[in-house]
């Protein structure tokens, strides 16, 4: 995703700062710490502008979620957005600005119930494979901060990604459930919260990947 450097960047952030982690790794103590109670561990990682982010946190209010996103400018518009959401700062949502190679360091051992992994970019090239979210190097990082039995949520408009990440769960020994190639024609489609790429590309016609893996 590009984004042009947001004007006033930094001042726009910090009036975010309540919604905002700003040293991830203190999260290592306790990451329950930033909410007002205990509640099971949800990250998404890349959120983008934050809508997903946003609705996942407002239907869900027993889980408390952390939404990653690398780039600041990108990630300003997501603070702003749950800064502004009608129903108030939503108190079960807090925002990391930062990659996601850097999980293991911010969240302790087999602490987090669930990863969400939305669109995330296909790095097309076989030169850029490690790059990708669901490379090998990721699910290590996952596998480390997952609890036993926590699970990844994958979604993608890109087939080539999809078989991709299937091939390294199975050479992980992940087992998958469902699985589907076209989730808006699925059953599951009656869960599920659409992120800003997702209404892009359904909009257009393409269909939706989406699988579950367990850890
Ligand atoms: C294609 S966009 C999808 C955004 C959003 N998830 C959606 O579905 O609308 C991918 C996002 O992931 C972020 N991203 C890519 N690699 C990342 C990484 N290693 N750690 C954190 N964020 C990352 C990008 O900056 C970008 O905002």
């Amino acid at each position: 995703m590009r984004a042009r450097k947001k004007k006033h960047g930094a001042e726009r952030i910090a009036a975010c700062a309540e919604l905002l982690i700003e040293s991830p790794e203190t999260l290592f103590e306790n990451p329950n710490a930033p909410f007002d109670r205990e509640r099971p561990i949800h990250v998404e990682i890349g959120c983008g502008k934050g809508s997903f982010a946003c609705a996942l946190a407002a239907a869900h209010p027993e889980i408390n979620l952390f939404a990653l996103e690398r780039v600041s400018d990108v990630a300003c518009l997501a603070l702003e957005k749950a800064e502004r959401t009608k129903e108030g700062r939503p108190d079960n949502l807090r925002f990391i600005i930062g990659d996601a190679a850097a999980l293991p360091s911010c969240f302790p051992p087999h602490s987090v119930d669930c990863i969400y992994l939305n669109f995330s970019d296909p790095w097309p090239k076989s030169g850029h494979a490690k790059r990708r979210l669901t490379h090998r190097i990721f699910l290590e990082k996952y596998q480390t901060v997952l609890k036993k039995g926590g699970v990844l949520r994958f979604k993608t408009d890109n087939a080539g990604l999809f078989d991709f990440s299937l091939e390294q769960f199975a050479e992980m020994g992940l087992a998958t459930r469902d699985l589907t190639r076209d989730l808006h024609h699925s059953p599951l489609a009656e869960n599920n919260i659409m992120t800003e790429y997702e209404k892009n590309f359904s909009e257009k016609g393409f269909p939706i990947h989406a699988v579950t893996v367990e850890f």
